[in-house]
């Protein structure tokens, strides 16, 4: 039998490169998206490659009942639910549209999925559930105390789907990714993030001439005085789905795993990676440091490496590669 799922999000940064993933591992997607902040152009482009009948999409708002859209796809076996609003800074400023997306419209796909008798489901969830390192590698025992009302959104959905686990059947893996980086290998598909808080995204559209890139971390305890932090390849983070997937069709229980490499990296390493793959030189002039940045943040991986079968393949030299293939491609990102 085809392996049909639901992937929400399908149109934004991650969401996209895991639609390109799925389909290229067989599976029949059903893409779902209300482009508040993602683009129809991947969709296209992958429908283009993959036909029509493999990838269909759906212009909808988790917020809206989802009932129709998931009687008229029957057998949908898993939903990825990567649709949400994820901006820190932005979850500071409206922290009453952070828990009505992620929270509310979390909520009203999960309900709609136990109706529709659909149980299994991956959520990407964050390390900003964790709030501010206590200790490196973060496992995910580590006490739970987001910083922002975007990580407590997060929170609140990994506790609703602990819930709907044990009382009424919902089967789910939990993935706190730490942060993403890179595009598809090929460059086809990658980030449009306008503007985006992402350091090698930046960073990389920074050396291309794309938009200035400023140093914005205040000096933290690291060696280099600059923030270290776990950039995982959105390639490897998304195979990790895959996984997930799979492992959910095969009966596995609920889990709740870190997605990162398990090493850091710092920001001033980054740039160097950048400039050595670039031959373009950084002036680096330092603009207001950002409140509340601490100094590092590294996953633990083991537990994701063992439930899943899987470990990250892709290095930080890999990431930036695969972002200057797409940026030279795409300067402005989807249109
Ligand atoms: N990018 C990162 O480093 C990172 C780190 C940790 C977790 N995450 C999580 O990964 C997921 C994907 O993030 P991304 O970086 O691809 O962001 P993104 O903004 O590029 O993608 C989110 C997608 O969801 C869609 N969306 C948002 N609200 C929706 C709604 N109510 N109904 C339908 N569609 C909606 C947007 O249009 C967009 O296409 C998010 O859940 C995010 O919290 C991302």
């Amino acid at each position: 039998m085809n392996k049909k799922i639901l992937i929400t999000g399908a149109g934004g940064y991650i969401g996209s490169v895991a639609t390109y993933l799925f389909l290229e591992q067989g599976y029949e997607v059903v893409a779902l998206d209300n482009l508040s902040t993602g683009y129809k152009s991947p969709i296209v482009e992958l429908q283009k490659r993959f036909g029509k009948d493999k990838l269909k999409f759906y212009q909808a708002d988790l917020l809206e009942d989802l009932k129709a859209i998931l009687e008229e796809e029957k057998d949908i076996q898993a939903v990825i639910h990567y649709a949400a609003s994820c901006s820190v800074n932005e979850s500071m400023e409206n922290p009453e549209k952070y828990f009505k997306n992620n929270v509310v419209g979390s909520n009203n796909l999960l309900t709609t999925m136990l109706e529709a008798g659909i149980k299994k489901v991956v959520f990407s969830s964050t390390c900003a559930v964790y709030g501010e390192a206590k200790y490196t590698p973060v496992d995910e025992l580590h006490p739970k105390d987001p910083t922002n009302p975007y990580g407590q959104s997060k929170k609140i959905v990994e506790e609703i789907l602990s819930w709907y686990g044990s009382l009424s059947g919902m089967q789910f893996v939990a993935l706190r990714y730490f942060n993403v980086c890179g595009a598809s290998d090929d460059g086809l598909i990658g980030d449009s993030k306008r503007p985006s808080s992402l350091l090698v995204q930046n960073v990389v559209r920074g050396a291309l001439g794309i938009e200035p890139f400023y140093l914005t971390c205040a000096d933290v305890e690291t060696p280099d005085k600059t923030p270290i932090r776990d950039y995982i390849n959105v390639v490897d983070l998304n195979l990790a789905h895959i996984k997930a997937v799979e492992y959910l069709l095969n009966g596995g229980e609920n889990q709740v795993l870190n997605l990162g490499t398990g090493e850091g990296n710092s920001v001033l390493e980054v740039v160097n990676m950048v400039e050595e793959l670039t031959g373009y030189t950084f002036k680096l002039d330092k603009a207001p440091a950002r409140q509340g940045e601490y100094a590092k943040m590294v996953a633990n991986i083991t537990k994701a490496q063992e439930t899943l079968n899987w470990k990250p393949e892709r290095t930080i030299k890999d990431s930036v590669e695969s972002l200057l293939k797409w940026y030279k491609e795409h300067p402005n990102g989807w249109e």
